[in-house]
């Protein structure tokens, strides 16, 4: 018996055929003698029916079927009767007469129904199962889909798909590396690649002008829904563009890939602000636009105010310019929050660092008393006539107010902002709201190294206007302020407020690349052992280049509308960054060790 159908495609017009069906039984139905099974494959489901009067032996047979149990059958398609007709199934209107079947095999017992709701850890400790519910078929196809797309679009658009080594050297992307010791090398290591980054960088020096590919990549980091050990990205690089060619080339296979897999069309361009510009409006570097919330800067208004705490933080300079700043988050219709959701947006901006959250309801002109707050008793007349002038608010609203260090009012009323517009159901109805972040900042402090980082990475060109406050940078704190400012050529990529790409344009001359490296404090001697391969690529002849890598997972996880981006990993990993269905990564046989010239020297925890 070989198959003559997918489930799904059993219709109409089949009426009268004979067919032979494969897959597994979903739901097995005893109707007064009549048995009927849904059976399913990848495709969907289709009604088979074993029938006493047809064949009372086959009949009897079939009692044995149970979920699960995967069979091929052979029957005549029939129309059903008038009673049993189902819009709501693609196959609805018709049923296969079954008078041949084979069962394949029998599942012993079965740890959840595929129509249940369980727990995400038994769900991956039982992959295959959960693999076959139609949720999980359908974000596959639907990454397979994107695959393919974006590999149409680039080949027809002159890129190369080329692959880079997964056993390379550490590329630095800000998170720790997975090592693979080598045998044959005694005590080195390869790293698993955080990116393809100085692959691709090499491939543009090397003359290859358009690369792309689809690629694994490998970061040791605490993992979030949005993040996993090993994820996918579509990555890209291109030589002699500025960064509008970059983006152009990643909004035509973005709109390309929509428009084949989710039938969307993409407004094009795509609106762009700069890195400043969502943090004074927004307060995350990765806006929601949907959301119809602004921040308004009130630091200024605040320098005097009678609330203490306000205009001690408005005149605080803070280190490396992160200085005291006072905003303010006007909610439309939000004078109805009641005082308990208004303790628990306290306690939510909390998690972001915020010391408090300070409100103003506005029931109606302050002059007549409408003014319902905590702190509106320290404030002047001109404080609430600037305040309403600044924030345009309106009978109705409620005013909120962050005050500390730019980054925790940031955060916090950037998050709250997302939070509220959720709560109270303000988002625009647009299913899909793109936006670059262009002019990142280049470098950003870490407290806990002293010194200052790369915001992409260590290869991102600085923004010309700034070269010479970055390669002469004032002496002291006046300098670090200024390095902190520093704008480099990065964008990246926000679709409904996760960032689901991000890239730059390149450092492309070997000095400046030195002078970076330098600027990162990273010495003549380490830059050498590290990253001597790019700064003697960088001296054979470099064309001006630059790319971008998105996301696969977070934009299929987006297109797909699911939470998290385990639900379009076939194999994700555990928040706890294991494989519950092969329970890696696990021991391994000392011999091997031996081998690899390794011992552990981990010992448990004694109490
Ligand atoms: P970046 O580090 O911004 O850039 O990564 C690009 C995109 O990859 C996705 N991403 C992840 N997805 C799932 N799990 C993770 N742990 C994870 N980390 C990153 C994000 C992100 O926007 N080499 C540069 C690109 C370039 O400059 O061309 C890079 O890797 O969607
Ligand atoms: P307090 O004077 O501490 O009782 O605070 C009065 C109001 O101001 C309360 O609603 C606090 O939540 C709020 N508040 C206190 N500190 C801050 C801050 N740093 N930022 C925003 N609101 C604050």
């Amino acid at each position: 018996m070989k198959r003559t159908h997918y489930c799904n495609n059993v219709r109409e017009e089949a009426i009268g055929q004979r067919v032979t069906l494969s897959g597994w039984v979903n739901k097995r139905r005893d109707h007064g003698g009549v048995i009927f099974v849904d059976l399913r494959d990848r495709t969907g489901l289709v009604q088979i029916v074993f029938s006493p009067e047809r064949d009372a032996e086959m009949h009897q047979q079939a009692h044995v079927l149970r979920s699960e149990f995967v069979l091929t059958v052979e029957g005549v398609v029939d129309s059903r009767p008038d009673e049993t007709l189902n819009p709501k199934m693609d196959t609805g209107m018709i049923e296969v007469n079954v008078d041949h079947f084979e069962i394949h095999s029998r599942p012993e017992s079965l740890p959840f129904n595929l129509d249940e709701e369980v727990q995400e850890n038994l769900r991956l400790t039982h992959r295959v199962l959960d693999l076959r519910r139609p949720a999980m078929q359908k974000t596959l196809m639907t990454r397979h889909a994107v695959m393919q797309s974006v590999r149409t679009f680039f080949d027809g658009e002159g890129f190369l798909e080329i692959e880079t080594p997964m056993l390379t050297r550490s590329t630095p992307e800000g998170a720790r590396d997975y090592l693979v010791p080598s045998r044959v090398n005694p005590s080195q290591f390869y790293a698993l690649p955080q990116s393809p980054q100085l692959f691709k960088q090499m491939l543009m020096i090397a003359g290859y002008d358009r690369y792309f590919q689809i690629v694994r990549c490998f970061r040791d980091e605490d993992l979030r829904a949005d993040r996993q050990p090993e994820f996918t990205q579509i990555d890209l690089e291109m030589a002699f563009v500025d960064p509008d060619d970059v983006m152009a080339a990643t909004e035509g296979m973005i709109s390309r890939v929509f428009k084949d897999v989710v039938d969307q069309e993409l407004a094009l361009p795509v609106q762009r602000i700069t890195f400043d510009e969502a943090m004074d409006r927004y307060g995350l570097d990765a806006p929601d636009l949907r959301i119809p919330l602004e921040l308004t800067n009130l630091t200024e208004v605040m320098k005097n105010t009678g609330f203490k705490v306000f205009a001690q933080i408005a005149n605080m300079a803070g280190p490396r310019g992160e200085d005291g700043m006072v905003k303010a988050l006007r909610v439309p219709g939000g004078a109805k929050l009641t005082r308990k959701q208004i303790d628990d947006y306290t306690s939510f901006v909390g998690i972001y660092g915020a010391k408090g959250l300070a409100w103003i309801k506005i029931n109606g002109p302050w002059r007549e008393g409408g003014w319902q707050s905590p702190i509106v008793k320290f404030f002047s007349d001109d404080e609430k006539d600037a305040i309403l002038a600044e924030t345009k608010a309106e009978t109705g609203d409620i005013i909120f107010f962050g005050a500390d260090r730019s980054r925790v009012v940031h955060e916090a009323l950037g998050r709250l902002r997302v939070k509220v517009g959720q709560d109270m159901g303000l988002m625009a109805d647009e299913p899909f709201s793109l936006v670059w972040v262009t002019d990142f900042p280049l470098l950003e402090w870490d407290d806990e190294a002293k010194r200052f980082t790369a915001v992409h990475h260590p290869f991102t060109a600085p923004h010309p206007d700034d070269l010479d406050l970055c390669l002469n940078p004032p002496e002291g704190e006046e300098g670090n302020i200024a390095v902190s400012r520093v704008r480099s050529l990065a964008y990246d990529l926000v679709l409904n407020g996760v960032e689901v790409g991000g890239g730059s344009l390149r450092i492309h001359d070997m000095n400046l690349q030195r002078a970076m490296l330098k600027l990162l404090q990273i010495g003549e001697e380490e830059a050498q052992a590290k990253f001597g391969f790019l700064l003697k690529a960088l001296s054979l002849g470099a064309p001006p280049h630059g790319g971008l890598a998105l996301g696969l997972d977070r934009l299929t996880a987006l297109m797909c509308g699911v939470e998290s981006i385990r639900d379009v990993i076939a194999f994700p990993k555990t928040q706890r960054a294991t494989c519950a269905l092969t329970e890696a990564p696990s021991g391994v046989d000392p011999a091997q060790l031996r081998e690899l010239h390794l011992r552990s020297t981990w010992r448990p925890k004694s109490d």
